[in-house]
């Protein structure tokens, strides 16, 4: 569900036409709603109310201040994975207390900046890290909290490369680790393991990997009873998919329906790290029709906006529809959609069956609120494209478009 719709052939984002939207802010653009990000944040947290998690909403997703600040008023903490996304949690007066902290990659400067500022919990990757983790809570004087993200070994069936738990993957603690981890947990007396994380992948539509992890989880904490362990969370990542296309994912409702009964046998609290269910159809990419390109072989409609904008297509072959924002009876065509940037993976669409379009025309690649913006770059010296999201009937600019003198600030010639 979301807040973007066609009212007699015009698309409108809540109660604002989009058409005005781009009038004013030109192309390429995402364009937000507000009201489904609170929409879908909500839902998630009315369908696991029973056992009160805590909802850490992915920053990676998308980190516009104004994304994070929404999300904050209706109360999520954050799960984020740098540095740089603590600062922009802290930017908006996020509470520590419901920030926990993943990445294979954490550094001394990182893990300081996280202790100093007294995040709830570090998601650890690796028994190194736990080291190192320990090492610098000794040197500030202060017990870390963690939990351990274990790789539980299963397949989420989805891309290769959002599959985050399988043994070859570079996520998490292998279980053998895990539990040797626990019976030597003495040797990091700076340190306090506090729960157990799992995180599977992203843009799963079947929600049986989860109660396989799930499983595991359990079996684990059996088999480490010996040690006595002092858990008290429990953290099932993010993941849940959404619909680009016509895929069917579990509801919240329903996942919570077939996830809740593990998860209570566990008696832990419950910790979640969505970014896509919440962010994905929030926004749309916007982008201009420049040319129509008709070859012997092929037809291409060359738009403005290009792989640099928003990757998922070319990085992934993900799936987008795609539709011009002025719905009116049209014949059809079937073309790629491409940028005009120097590559041939620089596309939005294959061979898709579209509306007859002209130059001018706009069209909207839906389902680009999560790893959109956050993905782009300025590749082919392209500055990145504005923000802009609608509450009702208000419209806001929640980044400006890059300037050129963006594109070199901090350069220099020698
Ligand atoms: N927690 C952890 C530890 C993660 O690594 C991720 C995403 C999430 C939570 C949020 O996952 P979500 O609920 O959004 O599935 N760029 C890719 C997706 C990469 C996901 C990375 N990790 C894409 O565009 O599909």
């Amino acid at each position: 569900m979301h807040r973007f719709e066609y009212r007699d052939g015009e698309l409108y984002c809540e109660d604002v036409r989009v058409r005005d939207v781009v009038a004013k802010y030109g192309t390429p653009l995402y364009l937000y709603s507000r009201n489904t990000f609170k929409d879908h944040f909500y839902r998630l947290k009315e369908a696991f109310k029973e056992v009160r998690p805590i909802i850490c909403y992915s920053v990676k997703a998308n980190s516009n201040l104004a994304v994070l600040d929404t999300l904050r008023q209706c109360g999520a903490g954050f799960d984020v994975v740098s540095s740089g996304e603590i600062f922009r949690v802290q930017q908006i007066g996020a509470d520590p207390r419901k920030v926990v902290y993943a990445s294979v990659g954490k550094d001394e400067a990182d893990i300081r900046l996280a202790l100093d500022w007294g995040i709830l919990m570090f998601n650890v990757e690796s028994e190194a890290e736990l080291w190192l983790i320990n090492n610098v809570a000794q040197k500030m004087g202060k017990k870390a909290k963690v939990a351990l993200r274990i790789n539980p070994d299963v397949d989420a069936r989805t891309h290769d490369y959002i599959t985050t738990a399988k043994k070859e993957n570079k996520f998490g603690i292998d279980l053998y680790t895990a539990e040797t981890i626990f019976a030597n947990k003495r040797r990091y007396p700076n340190v306090e393991i506090v729960g157990l994380h799992i995180h599977i992948g992203s843009q799963i539509i079947d929600t049986r990997p989860y109660l396989t992890a799930l499983e595991k989880v359990k079996q684990f904490i059996s088999r480490i009873q010996s040690y006595k362990p002092r858990l008290k969370y429990l953290n099932i990542g993010g993941g849940l998919g959404i619909r680009y296309k016509d895929e069917r994912p579990d509801t919240a409702d329903r996942f919570a329906e077939r996830v809740l009964p593990a998860i209570k046998s566990l008696g832990l609290r419950l910790i979640m790290e969505p970014g896509r269910f919440i962010a994905g159809n929030s926004g749309i990419f916007l982008t201009k029709v420049i040319y129509v390109k008709r070859t012997p072989a092929k037809n291409f409609v060359v738009v403005d906006g290009g792989m640099n904008d928003l990757i998922r297509p070319s990085l992934y072959k993900a799936y987008h529809f795609i539709w011009p924002i002025e719905d009116r009876a049209r014949d059809r065509m079937v073309a790629d959609v491409v940028g005009p940037i120097c590559e041939s993976g620089d596309f939005f669409a294959k061979d898709r069956d579209l509306p007859v379009v002209d130059r001018g025309d706009i069209l909207a690649v839906f389902s680009a609120g999560a790893y959109g913006f956050v993905m782009a770059s300025n590749y082919n010296s392209r500055p990145r494209p504005a923000e802009v999201m609608v509450d009702k009937d208000k419209v806001f600019l929640i980044r400006k478009r890059e300037s050129f003198k963006d594109l070199i600030r901090g350069e220099k010639i020698i």
